[in-house]
């Protein structure tokens, strides 16, 4: 990062976990709940904007949570988590969820979800905090940045056309 350019490219605050599923995180049936693989990439996606923001950042919205497959006892959970787009002081985080047998190395992750998060930087007092611009190097980044402001102009109309409602 060149130090009078404030813009951090979007691996900058790219965060990976990982996470052997137990008994404890299963239902009867021996999948491991929603809820879990929810959290699981909520603290990814904090991870991703703090370090991005350099700071505290809070989840304000989570939307298009897709379950694609199942998660068992045993398995490994891989988290991936990038920035995709950065407004004034929110941003928002692309999550990509896989799963892999803990006792078979040869077989592949599979992807099992993909989430993505609005987070918003604080300051200390509580109050939203600018974060640094995002700097787009690849196709691939400005493609991530064009359907996130698609989903970000969607959120935001589902929301004013609700409260309208409401207030009409
Ligand atoms: C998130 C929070 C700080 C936003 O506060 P606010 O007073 O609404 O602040 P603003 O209206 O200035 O919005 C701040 C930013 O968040 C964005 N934002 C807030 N709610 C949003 C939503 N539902 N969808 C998309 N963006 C949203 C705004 O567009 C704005 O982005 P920008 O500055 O990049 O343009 C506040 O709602 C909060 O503290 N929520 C609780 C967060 C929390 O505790 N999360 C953990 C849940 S268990």
């Amino acid at each position: 990062m060149n130090g009078a350019d404030p813009r951090r490219p979007t691996t900058y605050g790219e965060v990976s976990l990982a996470v052997l599923m137990r008994t404890a995180e299963a239902n009867l049936a021996g999948n491991i709940h929603g809820g879990e693989i929810v959290k699981l990439a909520d603290s990814t996606a904090g991870a991703v904007s703090s370090r991005h923001a350099g700071g505290q950042t809070v989840t304000a919205a989570l939307d298009e949570m897709v379950f694609i497959a199942p998660v068992h006892v045993g398995d490994i959970v891989h988290t991936y988590g990038r920035v995709n787009w950065v407004g004034r002081t929110s941003l928002e985080v692309g999550v990509r969820i896989e799963a892999q047998p803990h006792s078979d190395p040869s077989v592949g992750g599979v992807h099992v979800a993909s989430a993505y998060f609005v987070m918003v930087a604080l300051n200390p007092d509580g109050t939203p905090r600018e974060v640094p611009p995002l700097l787009l190097e690849s196709a691939e980044d400005h493609r991530r940045w064009r359907e996130a402001q698609i989903r970000r102009a969607h959120r935001l109309a589902k929301r004013e056309e609700i409260l309208r409602g409401r207030n009409a």
